[in-house]
């Protein structure tokens, strides 16, 4: 068990007539879980003794599976947004038995003193949960833009940003980061998913630009080929809209240029009640069978399991705010005839059905002196379902880039 993790038994009192824990009950074991937390690491007191109070402002719970009487509820906590005097928590509390999930929880905090005005969070609390929210294994955080990004970095040499699509993250590239030597790869976990902060309120394919941008700075990269896939592809549209001397080739996997029709954006206004109703597990239940394709559904469980996974664990927070940023993305069908100067590869999944291939090579035709490439038995996420041809298409391209140059 690693330190942001404490384990709670379900009690008879807990639970309701059904004999099932009680929603009520779950608020007090959250808070429980935290304050166990506290005890271990700076100790109970550590907010009185920095006459600070952290004070919930919004609370947000979703229930997945019942948790009976006897049962030990593993909650993991994570710190997923750091302001000056708010902070927001991700709880989930897994049945250790079987790894079932149960309930995932996102608390915000504002710490306040004792009249109720609100103060910055105390260092030596933001010392203590940033300490216990770092990334995963080989990934760092980024402060940009006002928030801290969670990066994959790999190897030297001409760069290359993989930009991945919507409620996926940084690890969707995972072959193409550990396979495409001689670039220097950057994975970021876009805002509100993965790793990455996820704030409340903010997002828009501007910002998500804009951390880009920010991160490049960080990085000192000068100039960098984009890999959007999707959403990412939506990125990467507006990156080289608002900041094209900083693009120096473009790869635009399974997305599109044109917005939203108004079905569509009624669409993204349903699919947000459907996250705040169902939560992420939801949302990936309602996309799988479109995301993948067919081969992939039929003959790889594992792969189905992973972006299951993955989708089920982003922020609800990132999920309505990418919603959001896609029903409001600007056309950029007129930037595709003006792209000749950039070399561009357009990459479609056979079966994919969100942006079939016909539509890819279509957009391709519009963009001077692109080339187009569909990759066989990958459906909308390539890069997970044929690793390695995509990993061997995306090195054919950069290697000719750099032979070209
Ligand atoms: C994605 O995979 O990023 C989404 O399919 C994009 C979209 O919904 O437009």
């Amino acid at each position: 068990m690693s330190a942001n993790e404490v384990d709670l038994t379900v009690f008879p009192d807990e639970c309701d007539a059904f004999g099932h824990l009680n929603q009520a009950s779950f608020l007090s074991l959250f808070e429980r879980a935290r304050w166990t937390m506290l005890e271990r690491g700076p100790g109970m007191d550590v907010f009185t003794r920095n006459d600070a109070w952290p004070a919930v402002r919004k609370t947000t719970v979703e229930y997945h599976a019942s948790a009976l009487p006897g049962d030990v509820l593993r909650f993991q906590q994570a710190l997923t947004y750091h302001g000056r005097t708010s902070f927001t928590m991700r709880q989930v509390a897994r049945r250790v038995r079987d790894d079932a999930l149960v309930a995932s929880a996102e608390f915000v905090f504002v710490t306040i003193d004792r009249d109720g005005r609100a103060l910055p969070v105390p260092a030596e609390v933001s010392r203590f949960m940033l300490e216990l929210s770092k990334p995963g294994e080989g990934l760092q955080r980024m402060p940009v833009n006002g928030v801290s990004l969670a990066v994959d970095l790999q190897g030297s040499g001409p760069a290359v940003v993989f930009l991945h699509g919507y409620a996926l993250d940084h690890s969707m590239w995972r072959h193409q980061m550990a396979n495409l030597a001689g670039y220097r790869r950057i994975a970021a976990d876009l805002r509100g998913m993965g790793h990455s902060d996820a704030p409340d309120l903010g997002y828009s394919m501007a910002t998500y630009a804009d951390d880009v941008i920010a991160l490049l700075d960080q990085l000192g990269v000068k100039q960098a080929v984009l890999v959007g896939l999707s959403m990412g592809g939506y990125v990467a549209f507006e990156v080289v809209r608002r900041f094209r001397h900083r693009v120096r080739g473009l790869v635009l996997m399974d997305t599109r240029a044109d917005p939203d029709t108004v079905e569509v954006r009624r669409q993204r206004d349903v699919n947000s009640v459907t996250a705040r109703d169902g939560g992420s597990a939801a949302i990936a239940e309602h996309l799988l069978p479109r995301l993948l394709g067919r081969t992939t559904l039929a003959t790889a469980p594992q792969t189905v399991e992973r972006v299951r996974a993955l989708m089920a664990k982003t922020s609800m927070a990132g999920i309505i705010g990418a919603l959001g940023a896609m029903r409001d993305r600007p056309d950029s069908t007129p930037l595709l005839a003006a792209l000749g100067d950039i070399p561009t590869l357009v990459v479609a999944g056979a079966e994919d059905q969100i942006s079939p291939p016909a539509q890819m090579e279509a957009m391709a035709a519009t963009i001077p002196g692109a080339t187009f490439r569909v990759i066989a038995d990958a459906g909308h996420l390539p890069p997970v379902e044929q690793p390695l041809a995509t990993t061997r298409l995306l090195a054919e391209f950069l290697d000719r880039l750099q032979h070209d140059a």
